[in-house]
């Protein structure tokens, strides 16, 4: 047996507590005290080998073939369902993947540049002058309208009627690190009817799983082929043996695309909100920026602006809507930075700490868009939406959303935040996000 390297001495419960409440503050301390690899062991739940050494993790996301992560992500399951991408390994993992693909990328996400930009003006003209809104919530109406038209090729009638307040409730009964508890503790995770939390939570995923599973009966019935929607081109798509998704795997996979992509891409332009409201040099030098090329331009050639695009790789760097990235099970002895692992040992690379690594990233703890013009960073060095084979899904369609959110915004409204106090995070879910949600206010029309 070989030795876990790094060992937290506190007592395991004791370790999952300060994870479920604090998870940055955690690997803060730990990493002061050990250094880039260390061991937590969370009560009930094992043994994580945390990374933050570039050189190790590059070596983890080049020889993913050698680890396990979708068995490291169960406890996701009860959102998500068992035929997930997220909880897949090996030869299902890569089907799935390429069945998944095309619609995330390519000219696909032309199609859907133009629908990001009408979903965020028609949101945002409800905004009214001098009075207050949560940056957070309003960006997470704009991404849950973006998925039910985009993905699930919903935007009217009465199933889509039902399923976004649904959907809202059921997504924003982890909105707190008490409440996110219910994902971590299995010992609550009981179904005593809709007087429980669980049970309540339960209820809402059968109801979900009914207009879900109703949607994709009635497309089978009408036929799918004038369809641009994410959904179609799932149903259409077969492997090379010639063989479609099942029904459980459609709507798992519309679930996984849900949790996956909703919160992260609306938490994030929250952030970036805040950052370019908080320093107006980075609103003047993105307003230049946009306004050289016009509000009547092509989406795809906004997307491509430079600064625009290092404001966004820069909010993404200094805020992880996940703590670390999933966890890697080796499916047989390793070798990771010199030393040798059992299997069984499960690695987490933490793109939290390695963005804040003073040795890449010099004062950190700026928001300094200018780094991304000025230097290139490895896929070790750098990776908000994960390496390897499990790379994030939709990490193109994120961002092409983040920037043409931010430019529709820009292009049309002054805003300012509400208070100048600095937001800190706070656990919601398996996410991160602005305690608070970063209260702003629309001061103006351009
Ligand atoms: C700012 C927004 C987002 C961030 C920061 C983010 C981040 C991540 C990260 C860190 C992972 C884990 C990758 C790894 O362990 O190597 C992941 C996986 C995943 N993400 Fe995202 N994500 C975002 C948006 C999205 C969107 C919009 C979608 C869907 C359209 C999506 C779908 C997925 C899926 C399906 C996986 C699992 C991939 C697999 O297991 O093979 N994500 N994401």
């Amino acid at each position: 047996m070989s030795q876990l390297p790094n060992l937290i001495t506190s007592p395991p419960w004791w370790q999952l507590i300060n994870w479920i409440i604090d998870p940055l503050g955690f690997q803060d301390r730990y990493s002061r005290k050990y250094g880039d690899i260390f061991t937590m062991h969370l009560g009930g739940l094992g043994p994580y080998v945390l990374v933050s050494n570039p050189q190790a993790i590059q070596e983890i996301f080049s020889q993913d073939f050698k680890f396990d992560a979708g068995r490291g992500n169960e406890l996701g399951e009860p959102l998500v369902g068992k035929n997930s991408l997220m909880l897949m390994d090996g030869d299902r993992h890569r089907r799935e993947r390429k069945l998944l693909m095309p619609p995330f990328h390519g000219e696909r996400l032309q199609t859907y540049a133009k629908q990001i930009c009408l979903i965020t003006a028609q949101f945002a003209s409800q905004w009214q002058i001098g009075q207050p809104f949560v940056a957070r919530t309003a960006m997470q109406k704009i991404s849950l309208e973006m998925i039910l038209q985009i993905v699930f090729g919903l935007s009217a009638g009465e199933r889509y009627e039902q399923l976004k307040p649904l959907l809202t409730d059921w997504i924003d009964m982890t909105d707190s690190p008490l409440r996110s508890s219910l994902l971590f503790l299995k010992f609550l995770q009981q179904d005593w009817g809709t007087w429980s939390p669980w049970g309540r939570m339960k209820q809402r995923q059968r109801q979900v799983h009914r207009l879900l599973q109703a949607e994709i009966e009635e497309r089978r019935a009408k036929g799918n082929e004038a369809r641009t929607d994410v959904l179609s081109l799932m149903m259409a798509a077969r492997d090379e043996n010639g063989e479609a998704m099942t029904d459980d795997e459609l709507r798992d996979e519309l679930l996984t695309i849900l949790f996956a992509g909703h919160e992260t891409t609306a938490t994030t332009l929250a952030w970036a909100l805040y950052q370019i409201h908080q320093q107006p040099e980075v609103r003047e030098k993105l307003l230049k920026e946009l306004d050289s090329l016009g509000e009547s331009s092509p989406p795809m050639e906004i997307a491509q602006l430079p600064y625009l695009t290092a404001v966004c790789q820069e909010t993404l760097r200094m805020y992880p809507v996940l703590p670390v990235i999933f966890p890697r099970i080796a499916k047989s002895p390793v070798q990771i930075a010199g030393q040798w692992f059992d299997a069984e040992t499960t690695f987490m690379p933490t793109n939290y700490l390695v963005h804040y690594r003073e040795d890449i990233y010099p004062n950190a703890r700026q928001f300094k868009p200018e780094r991304f013009l000025e230097r290139q960073y490895s896929a070790s060095e750098y990776f908000p939406f994960g390496g390897g084979s499990r790379r994030c899904l939709g990490y193109a369609l994120a961002q092409l959303e983040m920037k043409l959110v931010l430019a529709t915004i820009l292009f049309k409204y002054q805003l300012a935040l509400v208070e100048q106090k600095p937001v800190k995070l706070q656990r919601r879910g398996f996410t991160l996000a602005p305690t608070g949600g970063v209260r702003m206010v629309m001061t103006g029309r351009r």
